[in-house]
């Protein structure tokens, strides 16, 4: 195998998705014991599963959030972090994840694709998404104070992107400005802790390869858009990212 080295002038971008946060206690989502084995996507994470029953939902939100609070970043969340104040602007890290584990470890320009577990917003209005880290239930179903305000009933969602729903164009449109700058000198491209089964993530790798980027996969197994990597590293972030993120 190549051995990856990252100079000064290298440009990098990385994607992570839920496995860079299972070595700090967080499941993933799919293979035994993932979240999503016992929690039906479309019931729990779609628009649709949210107008059906909004306080299953806010359950499942809420227990996200309460198990959130008790982990810590791991080693592969502080080495991004380290790497992102040695690469300053020529770095650019992309998750999946809504844990807020980037972070706590240090991370400062993180782009959260899914929303983040750390915000609600309202389902109606166009009040802007606000800090909240409070646990619903069905008896205590959150409603948004502006809505109110006005005389109208609408309940709080959780700032997450849902089955369904678009992206946020910013987010997007960040991507492809630093791919653009970078396909200018060299260009890293690494997804880290990612099954590569949802899109547009999964398809970053192929952007990125056109652009001449040099990609790298590190996960613990296989992804199913593993075959676009030119290079592949099985094992688990948190014991090979401190040493493989290290400058040369
Ligand atoms: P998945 O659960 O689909 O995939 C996690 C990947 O991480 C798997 O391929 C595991 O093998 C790997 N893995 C597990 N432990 C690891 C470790 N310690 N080190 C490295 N890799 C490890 O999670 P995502 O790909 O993030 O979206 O899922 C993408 C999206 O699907 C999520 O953001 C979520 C989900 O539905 C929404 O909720 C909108």
């Amino acid at each position: 195998m190549r051995r990856l080295s990252i100079d000064k002038r290298a440009h990098v971008f990385v994607l992570t998705g839920a496995g860079i946060s299972a070595e700090s206690g967080i499941p993933t989502f799919r293979g035994s014991g993932g979240l999503w084995e016992n929690h039906p996507v479309e019931q729990v994470a779609s628009p649709q599963g949210f107008i059906q029953d909004p306080a299953l939902v806010w359950r499942f939100y809420s227990e996200r959030r309460a198990a959130a609070k008790l982990v810590k970043p791991n080693p592969g969340h502080f080495a991004l972090a380290r790497l992102e104040e040695e690469l300053g602007e020529q770095f650019l890290l992309a998750t999946q994840n809504i844990d807020g584990l980037h972070q706590m470890a240090g991370s400062r320009k993180v782009i959260e694709m899914h929303g983040t577990l750390w915000k609600s917003r309202c389902s109606r209005c166009d009040r802007p998404p606000f800090a909240d880290d409070a646990i619903y239930d069905s008896k205590n179903l959150p409603g948004c104070a502006q809505c109110q305000s006005r005389g109208e009933f609408a309940l709080l969602r959780p700032h997450i992107v849902w089955f369904g729903e678009m992206l946020a164009s910013e987010n997007l449109d960040a991507i492809e400005a630093f791919f653009e700058r970078a396909r200018h000198h060299r260009f890293i491209f690494m997804a880290i802790g990612t099954s590569g089964r949802v899109s547009p993530a999964s398809l970053l790798v192929d952007k990125a390869n056109a652009l001449g980027a040099d990609s790298w996969l590190i996960n613990a197994e296989e992804a199913t858009n593993g075959g676009a990597f030119e290079n592949t590293v099985i094992g688990k972030s948190g014991e090979v990212l401190p040493s493989l993120l290290a400058l040369t």
